[in-house]
C-alpha cells in the first residue's frame, strides 16, 4: 500500500445473498467497517438486493457518524436506456444508491463474450454517469504458464486508459488472475506485486497523476490468513474479494489489515 492511495476492500458476492440474507451480511460489513475510517469497503451484490442493501447500511452509518459504504453493480450496460432486455444502465444503479459498479469480471469476458473494447464503453458510461469504476483485468492459467501474463494484462488496461485519465480515485483497476479466481490458488505477493508495478508503469506512461490516482486492487482466492501480505505490496492497494466476502469472519480480518497497514 502506499499512504497517497486510501485503501479499498471490496466483496463481489456474484451470484450469492441475493435476499434478505444480503441485507443482513451488508449490515455486518457495515457495522465493521464503521470502525475502520481509513480503509474504503465497497460491496456488490445481486441487483436485487441493492435497494435494501443501500437503506440499511445508511442507516448503520447514521446511527455511527460515519460515512456510509459502497454499494457496487457487477455489471452495467453501456447505454444509458433503450430496448435491451435483461441489462441494468448506469444511471439506474445511481438512483438505486450505487457509487460503484465491478466492469469486465473474468467471469463476464468468458461467459458474456465481453471484449476489451465492451468493457471501455462500460467504463465510459458508468463514469459519466458519476459512478466508480472497478475494471477487472487478468490472464488465464495458459497465458500465465506460455510466458503472456504481462501481455495480456496490459493490453486490458490500454483499453481503459484514455477512460481512466482524469477519473481520479473512482478509477479503479483490480488485477484478477483467472487461475486464482474461486481456486484456492492466491499469487504469490511477489507475483501479485510485479504484475501491479507493471499495471502502474502502464499508467504512468499514460499520466503520472492516473498511476498516483488510480487504486490497483489484487483479487483471487484472498482470505482472512493471505490478505496481510498481499495488501503490504507498495503497488497493490486493496483487495477485490469473491467468496470470502460472503463471511464476515472472513472478510472483517481482511477489511481490518487494511485499516491496521494503512494506520
Ligand atoms: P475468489 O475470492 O472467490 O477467488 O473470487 C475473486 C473474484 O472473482 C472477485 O471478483
Amino acid at each position: 500500500m502506499n499512504a497517497r492511495r486510501k485503501p479499498l476492500i471490496a466483496g463481489n458476492w456474484k451470484m450469492h445473498q441475493g435476499g434478505a440474507s444480503g441485507v443482513d451480511l451488508a449490515v455486518q460489513v457495515a457495522r465493521a467497517a464503521a470502525v475502520l475510517p481509513a480503509v474504503e469497503v465497497v460491496v456488490a451484490p445481486p441487483y436485487l438486493a441493492i435497494p435494501g442493501v443501500v437503506r440499511e447500511t445508511t442507516e448503520v452509518a447514521q446511527q455511527h457518524h460515519c460515512a456510509p459504504i459502497g454499494v457496487a453493480g457487477q455489471n452495467v450496460h453501456h447505454e444509458p436506456k433503450g430496448a435491451f432486455t435483461g441489462e441494468i444502465a448506469a444511471s439506474m444503479l445511481v438512483e438505486a444508491g450505487c457509487r460503484w459498479a465491478i466492469i469486465g469480471h473474468s467471469e463476464r469476458r468468458q461467459y458474456f463474450a465481453e471484449q476489451d473494447a465492451d468493457v471501455a464503453k462500460k467504463t465510459r458510461a458508468a463514469l459519466a454517469a458519476g459512478l466508480g469504476a472497478i475494471v477487472c483485468v487478468g490472464e488465464t492459467l495458459e497465458e500465465r504458464t506460455s510466458g503472456r501474463t504481462l501481455d495480456v494484462v496490459l493490453r486490458m488496461v490500454d483499453a481503459v486508459l484514455d477512460v481512466l485519465a482524469g477519473a481520479g480515485a473512482r478509477g479503479v483497476i483490480a488485477y484478477e488472475p483467472v487461475w486464482a479466481i474461486g481456486t484456492g490458488k492466491v499469487a504469490t505477493p511477489k507475483d501479485a506485486q510485479d504484475v501491479h508495478a507493471a499495471i502502474r508503469a502502464r499508467l504512468a506512461g499514460r499520466d503520472v497523476e492516473l498511476a498516483n490516482a488510480t487504486r490497483i486492487l489484487y483479487g483471487g482466492s484472498v482470505k482472512a490468513d493471505n490478505a496481510r501480505d498481499l495488501l503490504a505490496q507498495a503497488d497493490i492497494d486493496g483487495a477485490l474479494v469473491g467468496g470470502a466476502s460472503l463471511d464476515i469472519a472472513q472478510f472483517g480480518p481482511i477489511m481490518r489489515a487494511a485499516q491496521e497497514l494503512a494506520s
